[in-house]
């Protein structure tokens, strides 16, 4: 038996329409779930009555066996190339290697479920591990960065807006915002297993069943917080799918950015950092170069994640209720997205981990007496000028320091007391890395005993287990 249905055609499926349609290529990576699927099934068959408890046994312990040996043949890339094309899909692969296995008691497999309540369960079966796991790729990057962030505590870098210098800040609180970000994706990602985990199967073809299946039991057997409570709706829908493409997205979005930003660092022209060599790459020209090819991937892979979401979202658009087979079309994407968010996830985490900061280049670039300039201005603050003033008299400074070919801090007192008369000589301490972090107090700030007792919320997070998350 090599398809699901059949009886009422006179011909087979031609081999081009075949090839076109099969999706075992794709779907064969729910073979795992939707063994688990199939055990429990069958246990509520037996359980039912609906079929015998003792063919209910045999389907068990056949299905048991061939799901060795299918995972087996998965290794086998030869044998599957052919099963790609024998085969429709993960579900008719299974039910003919049961059928091969047991004979025809193997024909009660399928009783009271259809492939399109099937094909729901086993993806969630499935997004639920995938999932999961990319939540703890996540913390594994957070860890490498909190890792670095807490072996390069006192490192101060400029801050920049519009990519121009701005202020100084702490390379721990820079850092730390990205942990902020991936700690939200990994929220996010998280989040989406509570809509995703209703159990959709015995919602049928579109309608339900007739048979007095027991679907409580089969939610909870396979650890789903309830039955689906529309069969319509269980079987039409992938928004599940879709908002786990969205949030890796997101998250690439995120990493994107954190790998622009570590390439710029790499430059020559900041120099704040060096990837080590099992991480970078060379010219095959230039013999002095060593380039962030890693990171420039990550950037560059992030168009493929969001072309992925966009499949999705466009696939689904416009499908009359309930299933349509469009929705095939959900794994490649889908599957797509989850490989590439694995892959990133793991050689960020090793070249964050293995990258070296070059703390004299930063402390280098951080005493550019530019980067002061708003701690003067709010020294004038603090003695009473008003903002508008500070700002004004400050601007003036600049301006005057820039036509001079002068350091901010190279301006005499007098030009500075010229200005106003509040000044007085302590006003040059104010041009010190240490000095200017040290002076933050809002919250949320660069201040270092902030970022110390993040760092440390942070590390206590790590440490609490994965249901604590939220
Ligand atoms: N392979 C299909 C999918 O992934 C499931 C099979 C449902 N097919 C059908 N003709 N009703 O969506």
């Amino acid at each position: 038996m090599k398809k699901l249905w059949g009886a009422r055609f006179k011909s087979e499926l031609h081999d081009v329409a075949k090839e076109f349609t099969y999706s075992l290529g794709t779907d064969y990576a729910l073979l795992d779930s939707e063994m688990q699927v199939n055990l429990v099934h069958c246990e509520m068959l037996g359980k039912t009555g609906i079929i015998s408890k003792s063919d209910a046994q045999i389907l068990i312990q056949g299905l048991k066996e061939i799901w060795q040996q299918l995972s087996r043949s998965l290794d086998n890339s030869e044998k599957m190339n052919q099963n790609f094309l024998d085969f429709e899909d993960v579900h008719t692969w299974i039910q003919t290697a049961l059928q091969k296995k047991i004979g025809p008691i193997a024909e009660k497999l399928h009783t009271g479920r259809s492939r399109n309540d099937l094909v729901s369960t086993s993806t969630r079966m499935y997004l639920r591990g995938k999932v999961t796991g990319l939540c703890e790729a996540i913390r594994r990057l957070e860890q490498g960065l909190v890792a670095q962030a807490e072996k390069n505590q006192k490192v101060v870098i400029p801050g920049y807006t519009h990519l121009q210098r701005a202020q100084v800040i702490l390379l721990a609180h820079h850092l730390l915002a990205y942990v902020e970000m991936f700690e939200r994706d990994q929220v996010r990602l998280f989040d989406a297993l509570k809509r995703l985990n209703e159990c959709p199967l015995g919602s049928g073809a579109l309608s339900g069943s007739g048979l007095p299946i027991d679907r409580e039991y089969v939610a909870k057997a396979l650890g789903f917080s309830a039955p689906t409570r529309n069969s319509v709706d269980a079987v039409s829908d992938r928004d599940f799918a879709i908002e786990i493409a969205s949030d890796i997205s997101i998250l690439f979005m995120h990493l994107s950015r954190f790998a622009e930003d570590l390439i710029l660092w790499s430059s020559q022209e900041f120099g704040f950092l060096t990837f080590s060599d099992e991480f970078s790459t060379g010219s095959s020209l230039m013999p002095h170069k060593k380039n962030p090819d890693v990171l420039e991937l990550v950037r560059g892979k992030t168009g493929e994640a969001y072309g992925n979401l966009f499949s999705l979202l466009t696939t689904m658009k416009g499908l009359p209720l309930s299933y349509n087979r469009d929705m095939q079309e959900d794994k490649r994407p889908l599957f797509g997205s989850i490989r590439l968010a694995e892959q990133v996830l793991r050689v960020l985490e090793l070249t964050v981990r293995t990258a070296s900061i070059n703390s004299e280049n930063c402390a280098k670039a951080s005493r550019d007496s530019f980067l002061f300039a708003t701690d003067v201005l709010e020294y004038l603050v603090k003695r009473k000028v008003s903002f508008r003033k500070a700002h004004d008299i400050m601007g003036t400074l600049v301006g005057k320091a820039l036509e001079s070919h002068k350091t901010l801090s190279g301006l005499s007192l007098e030009v500075y007391q010229k200005h106003s008369s509040v000044f007085e000589r302590d006003v040059f301490d104010l041009f010190d890395p240490e000095v200017s972090v040290k002076g933050k107090l809002s919250i949320g700030s660069t201040r270092p005993e902030f970022v110390q007792k993040e760092l440390a919320r942070y590390k206590k997070l790590f440490r609490t287990k994965g249901s604590k998350r939220n």
